[in-house]
């Protein structure tokens, strides 16, 4: 592998070959999203726990401080909304230069496989991984669903992320599932757990990521199940527990609880 292109990926996965990404992204297709209004704020307790942050050129420049040490995976895909007619009618919103200029060390593309513009979204993956390569800059392609949950089987995002993954992406985030195993053995690069809509129950999503990362995920990246906790520190404490120190969701739970209780106090 090329040193650049090393160096970058090494920033964001760490030697123990897990990776912890903090999804503030929502606003480029949702607005501004309950507790993301200031996606800057909102993160700034909670980047000591993570690896990086995924995140739009808008609000990093806006809302984040440039001294800030950790890494900056850029979403770099766009031109739907909620509002819109099809959310995978998406294509690459940022240039080359502006990922570089950002100084990304990674940048994430959604891929909609099977949806109503495949085609465009797909060439948009590939076509960004041709100038990205040329620039040392990782990809990770997000097989997005769109508004169709009912997607999130093993047989549809082992597909996607096979599909992601041919057209060159480093690394593929996709969704936990049933029989989650069939899609990392299918996918030949690594693969990244997306969250969902905020749970009610904390032990559930610690149990989630836990299986995800058991059977082979290396890692997740997760927004609202974090920052619209109660105790977004606690959960993002716990979460890295589970990632980089092999803790059960049973232990991690009592760390989120210890520190909600002692932030109370
Ligand atoms: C994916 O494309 C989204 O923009 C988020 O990055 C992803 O869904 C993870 O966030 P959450 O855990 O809130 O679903």
């Amino acid at each position: 592998m090329e040193w650049g292109m090393a160096n970058r990926l090494a920033r964001t996965i760490k030697p123990d070959g897990h990776c912890f990404y903090l999804a503030l992204d929502h606003g480029y297709f949702q607005g501004p999203t309950h507790k993301l209004e200031n996606p800057g704020q909102t993160a700034q307790p909670l980047l000591k726990y993570v690896d990086a942050v995924f995140i739009p050129r808008g609000s990093l420049r806006s809302t984040f401080d440039p001294k800030m040490e950790t890494p900056v995976i850029l979403r770099v895909s766009g031109g739907n909304s909620m509002i819109g007619d099809d959310l995978s009618n998406e294509e690459v919103s940022v240039s080359i230069q502006e990922m570089l200029r950002l100084n990304a060390s990674a940048v994430g593309i959604s891929v909609y496989v099977g949806g109503k513009y495949e085609h465009q979204s797909i060439m948009a993956l590939a076509k960004l991984v041709d100038t990205c390569n040329d620039y040392g800059m990782p990809v990770m392609a997000v097989t997005a669903v769109g508004r169709e949950e009912e997607k999130k089987t093993a047989r549809y995002l082992g597909l996607a992320c096979r599909v992601c993954a041919e057209q060159g992406a480093t690394v593929v985030k996709t969704y936990y599932c049933e029989d989650f195993e069939k899609v990392v053995q299918g996918c030949p690069v690594p693969v990244v757990i997306a969250g969902g809509p905020k749970t009610d129950n904390d032990l559930e999503v610690m149990q989630f990521v836990y299986d995800g990362i058991q059977r082979g995920a290396i890692g997740v990246n997760l927004g609202r199940n974090i920052w619209q906790n109660e105790s977004p520190q606690a959960m993002a404490c716990a979460l890295q527990a589970i990632i980089h120190e092999d803790a059960s969701p049973e232990a991690a739970f009592e760390i989120y609880q210890e520190i909600k209780n002692s932030s109370k106090a």
